[in-house]
């Protein structure tokens, strides 16, 4: 961030006072940090404390009534190479979408040459309308980079979606952006990911399932999503949250459950990503109501789940992308080859249970990539997150 030029616009919520952590974080690593506040804003956080932070003056009005000297908003246009709008409140959100300039921030946002960056913050209701996601996705298709507001307490007491994204996510974001990593590559896709275990009702108590976490599905949801794409993300019970506004997320328990919510979305996606560890068998009848210690029979009788995979594959069309995952105990790429033909894959992430830090309900994961032709790619321990992101650009790399 050496030398960087960040202008950070600073919007009325309740959020504003985190974006002193936000400029430290910024200044400490070398950027130039100027910040322009609506009037709004101060109610929220002092202009003292932006300008003692930043180490310039902050420009809130169009012109100062003491000095009547007037601000120039092309001037902070041209000197920055980002401009950071954060907390953005569902107001200025709604007055950029439509190009209104009722304030110094506003009128500065359309003159600006540079990328735009913003990070919005509300509660709940208002996050959740549909007003909001259509003016998110105006800003979008304006070429503005949405950084996605997270779930937590919100400063209504309410639980939820709408609060802004941490000072450190933002940090994240930015650098990411000077990385040019985030790039939109995925723009105009419809990306279906199944996510997590599935859990099979033995009686409404109990069921049968596994340990996966969702990580791995929720992280290449996270990279696709940052790639621009419409992501569907079809999830079992996990403990795992995104809020995205290009994300429809479908919670999910049994295997049935999932293969619904497939059948009624792959028609209409062009990729598959399919992460889930769908359990391949259910109890052939599941008791309305809980089974006594003394009525349960010690062997339970088991049908197989459909495989929503090789569905998939088999209803796949010539420009529609699969992607499954496969994890083996022995003969790896052999296994690994075998899956991919016979559920009509365009490539497999192999995870082998042999390596260490490889599996379910570790933050690693070491993965070798087989794709039709057999090549073979294989990769490095690494975070699920570096994982997901090798998936992905792998994934991109072929699409194109
Ligand atoms: N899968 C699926 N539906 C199932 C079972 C698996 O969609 N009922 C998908 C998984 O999401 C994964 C891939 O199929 O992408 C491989 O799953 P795995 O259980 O390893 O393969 P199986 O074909 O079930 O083979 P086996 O368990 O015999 O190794």
């Amino acid at each position: 961030m050496q030398g960087k030029r960040i202008l950070l616009g600073i919007t009325g919520g309740i959020a504003a006072y985190k974006i002193a952590f936000l400029i430290r974080m910024l200044k400490k690593s070398g950027a130039e940090v100027r910040c322009i506040m609506t009037p709004a804003s101060s109610d929220f956080i002092s202009p003292l404390v932006v300008s003692t932070l930043s180490g310039n003056p902050v420009g809130i009005e169009f012109w100062n009534k003491q000095t009547g000297e007037w601000t120039n908003h092309v001037e902070f246009g041209l000197w920055a190479d980002v401009l950071v709008i954060a907390p953005l409140t569902a107001s200025s959100l709604a007055k950029m979408a439509i190009g209104n300039s009722d304030n110094l921030l506003l009128a500065t946002y359309l003159s600006m040459k540079c990328p735009t960056l913003v990070a919005p913050a509300m509660d709940l209701d208002m996050y959740q309308h549909p007003s909001v996601k259509r003016n998110l996705l105006q800003l979008e298709a304006d070429q503005v980079v949405v950084i996605p507001a997270e779930r937590g307490e919100l400063a209504s007491g309410l639980e939820g979606e709408g609060r802004m994204a941490e000072p450190e996510t933002i940090f994240k974001a930015i650098a990411t952006f000077f990385e040019q990593k985030n790039t939109g590559r995925l723009k105009g896709h419809k990306i279906l990911i199944t996510a997590g275990p599935t859990f099979e009702a033995i009686d409404p108590v109990r069921f049968i399932g596994n340990h996966s976490s969702g990580k791995m599905g929720f992280e290449i949801a996270k990279v696709c999503l940052s790639e621009g794409a419409d992501v569907v993300l079809i999830a079992g019970p996990t403990h795992q949250t995104l809020t995205h506004h290009r994300l429809q997320q479908i919670d999910v328990v049994s295997a049935d459950e999932m293969f619904e919510a497939v059948k009624a979305h792959w028609e209409s996606s062009d990729t598959g990503v399919f992460a889930a560890a769908v359990a391949d068998y259910k109890p052939i009848s599941v008791a309305s109501s809980k089974m006594k210690k003394s009525d349960i029979d010690p062997t339970i009788a088991l049908v197989k789940n459909p495989d929503l995979l090789a569905w998939a594959g088999a209803h796949k069309s010539k420009n529609q992308y699969l992607v499954g995952f496969a994890l083996e105990t022995e003969d790896l790429l052999q296994n690994g080859m075998l899956k991919l033909k016979k559920k009509n894959l365009d490539f497999i992430v192999l995870n082998s249970l042999a390596d260490e830090g490889a599996g379910f309900s570790v933050d690693t994961n070491k993965i070798t990539i087989l794709d039709e032709r057999n090549k073979q790619t294989e990769f490095e321990l690494s975070s699920k997150q570096k994982v997901a992101e090798n998936i992905v650009e792998y994934l991109i790399n072929s699409i194109q």
